[in-house]
């Protein structure tokens, strides 16, 4: 297997997904969030890019739920904002999410052209890494960043999936990312710069959370073709 880490999104030209499992990680919040309120029943979720594509999204199917945010705050008028502790501990019986975030959706629509998309966490990094070994396929793994740039968070997600897979060849992207999951204590990750951000909201709740390493069972897939995305559960 060999293994590609994207640094920063603006690079994702720069590397071929065609026919590779592309794993896109934002761990604050957006891949979390997903991992979680899936766990908690909804059925599935659709990322979409803007508001306006959402509210349209809802006024064609006023079914959908929508959850997003814009500076990590709820947006005005969404069903949801992008916390994971706004679904911990429910129990929902379906619900299909249209979600909007800064940096998360935007990372998953840059990861069509990959075979397969999985959307990773830290909380579920060992499930997506046995997913990995089963698939087979070469790996690159799409840190969501923060608006366009590098994401000490996500970079860690991947270094630390990266380090579970029995992989044949390292990218230079790769073999950073592994050392920085093995050099950096995961708490550190809490003075990201959008680590930081979420601090000065008061969301230590949301990090901590964030940052339970392979807690869930729960592997999340989006579907390219079309456009929705669910959870498998890891044998
Ligand atoms: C994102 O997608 O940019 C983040 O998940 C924003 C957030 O913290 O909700």
């Amino acid at each position: 297997m060999r293994v590609e880490v994207i640094l920063s999104p603006d690079e994702v030209g720069h590397h071929d997904l065609c026919g590779k499992t592309c794993v896109v990680m934002d761990v604050f919040r957006f891949s979390t969030t997903v991992l979680t309120a899936l766990e908690a029943g909804m059925e599935r979720f659709f990322p979409v890019n803007d508001v306006a594509e959402a509210q349209r999204m809802k006024n064609e199917n006023p079914k959908y739920l929508l959850a997003g945010e814009r500076n990590a705050v709820k947006i005005p008028g969404f069903d949801f904002g992008n916390s994971p502790l706004e679904h911990y501990g429910k129990s929902y019986t379906g619900g299909e999410l249209v979600c909007s975030t800064t940096n998360g959706t935007k990372a998953v629509q840059a990861a069509q052209g990959a075979a397969q998309v999985v959307l990773a966490s830290l909380r579920s990094a060992q499930a997506v890494a046995a997913y990995l070994e089963r698939s087979g396929r070469d790996v690159v793994f799409l840190p969501a960043g923060l608006e366009g740039k590098f994401s000490l968070e996500d970079t860690w997600c991947a270094g630390l999936i990266a380090s579970l897979l029995a992989v044949r060849e390292w990218d230079d992207g790769a073999k950073a990312a592994r050392l920085l999951y093995e050099h950096t204590p995961v708490d550190a990750l809490v003075d990201s710069a959008h680590g930081r951000r979420l601090q000065a909201l008061g969301l230590w709740d949301d990090l901590r959370f964030c940052l339970e390493c392979s807690v869930s069972p729960g592997v999340v897939i989006w579907e390219p073709q079309t456009g929705w995305g669910a959870l498998v559960r890891e044998r």
